[in-house]
């Protein structure tokens, strides 16, 4: 089938690629043409492992353009996958998706199902629906909601097998022509619903997850307290399938451009029906005062509590592994703290430098060493704030002939206490019992 896609973002192009892949044939616009031109020539902007290998494969699937009248011509369906930042006041900026939709009203001269991909708030179809009433387009133009579920860094995954596939539509149409998108997954992972129910899944999904994880993170500042073992703690709860394994390790607070947003966006949505989301709003507060206690929690490894002038080697930036996105990143807000406290700051990250350099520009005693030994040479301590699996390699030989200090101070619990220790190194982690 010829599918719209607009917005070459990280939810659009991934979403594109995996559409050619499974055989539809995808047209990719986007209003900068310069992101354009990079894609004609095979380039990917974003860092997606898999994504080039998947577009160059399928190549012949899939156009990218700059001008939405040729992009939507003869396409059944159009996806709007443009970006929804967020506002001042905590809620979605619809005006990408707004305006992305008066000009597909504009612009359609055949009957289409206008499907939104970004994360909007409850409500959103509606407007659209209202955008194609107003703009006196004459086909029929349905409205839909097919919600991503996709994580950074295993999004190719996630939407090749998909734990379900959301869709929220109103008519039959609409409901026959995603059914046919989808018609190369099991059935049984196709959840239908209306629009508003659609919106709001994507939303309380994410709520849920950062919800699962500041609950495990308190567990763990539990644990700290009155000496109990996290990882034990965190792996029997999971054994219960009411409760699941997964999203139950501790670490410095989530970040990424999803979960705080969405949150906050879920918050808004509810605030103006006047629906008290207490839960959610405890998640918000939990995970802003996690990322100062991770900063004392790694003070308190000197003595007095004291960074000042102590040179630390700070392993991840990115908000988690396998991605260069440093938005709302732990990492980096305790890079700020430390910076502040006269810490010196040696930092590195497989993917995420150049990012980071801008983000911490105003930051003093910050520099950057793309081998992360370099950034291990002479520091008093190295703090794990990614989970890179490349740092869970670390060669502790190799550490102690670069480095007299001993100290490892780990936000994401990679390591196994009694192996670290066996080498001769102090260990803190997340949830360390306090003797
Ligand atoms: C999240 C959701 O997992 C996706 O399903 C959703 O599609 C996406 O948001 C979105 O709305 O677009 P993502 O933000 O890429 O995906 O990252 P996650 O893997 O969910 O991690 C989010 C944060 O939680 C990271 O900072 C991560 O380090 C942290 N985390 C995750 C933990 O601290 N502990 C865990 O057990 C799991």
């Amino acid at each position: 089938m010829k599918l719209t896609i607009i917005g070459s973002g990280y939810v659009g192009l991934v979403s594109a690629v995996c559409f050619a892949k499974i055989g539809h044939e995808v047209s990719c616009m986007d209003i900068d043409k310069d992101k354009i031109a990079k894609l004609k020539s095979g380039q990917i902007p974003i860092y997606e492992p898999g994504l080039q290998e998947i577009l160059i494969e399928n190549a012949q699937n899939i156009s990218f353009t700059s001008d939405l009248e040729e992009s939507l011509e003869l396409s059944q369906a159009v996806f709007i996958a443009v970006g929804t930042p967020q506002d001042e006041d905590g809620s979605a900026d619809l005006s990408y998706v707004l305006e992305a939709s008066e000009q597909i009203a504009k612009l359609s001269a055949q009957d289409k199902v206008i499907v939104t991909k970004s994360t909007v708030p409850v409500g959103t179809s509606k407007k659209i629906e209202q955008i194609i009433a107003d703009s006196g387009n004459k086909n029929k133009l349905s409205v839909a909601s097919n919600p991503e579920f996709l994580r950074e860094g295993s999004a190719i995954q996630d939407f090749m097998d998909p734990d379900r596939i959301v869709i929220g539509v109103s008519d039959q149409k609409s409901e026959d022509i995603l059914l046919q998108i989808y018609q190369s997954f099991a059935p049984e992972k196709i959840v239908k619903t209306d629009a508003t129910t659609s919106e709001l899944i994507k939303y309380a999904s994410n709520s849920f997850l950062a919800a699962k994880i500041s609950f495990i993170n308190e567990m763990a500042d539990l644990c700290e307290k009155i000496g109990g073992n996290i990882k034990h703690l965190s792996n029997a709860i999971g054994l219960d399938s009411r409760i699941g394994e997964k999203f139950l390790n501790p670490g410095p607070g989530f970040g990424g451009s999803c979960f705080p947003k969405d949150i906050m966006a879920i918050l808004n949505v509810a605030k103006k029906s006047n629906v008290n989301l207490s839960v959610i709003s405890s998640v918000i507060n939990s995970n802003q005062v996690r990322k100062n206690r991770m900063s004392d929690k790694i003070a308190n490894n000197f003595p007095g509590g004291c960074v000042k002038n102590k040179t630390i080697a700070l392993l991840g930036l990115a908000f988690k592994a396998k991605t260069d996105d440093i938005r709302y990143s732990a990492a980096l807000e305790i890079a700020k703290n430390l910076s502040k406290d006269g810490a010196i700051i040696k930092a590195s990250d497989p993917e995420a430098i150049e990012n980071s350099r801008i983000a911490l520009k105003n930051y003093a005693n910050i520099s950057f060493y793309d081998d992360f030994y370099d950034a291990i040479k002479n520091c008093d301590a190295i703090v794990i704030a990614t989970e890179w699996s490349d740092f869970k390699d670390l060669d502790f030989d190799k550490v102690k002939n670069i480095t007299n200090s001993r100290k490892i101070i780990d936000l994401r619990n990679l390591f196994d206490e009694e192996l670290i220790t066996s080498k001769g190194f102090e260990y803190d982690f997340v949830g360390k019992r306090s003797s």
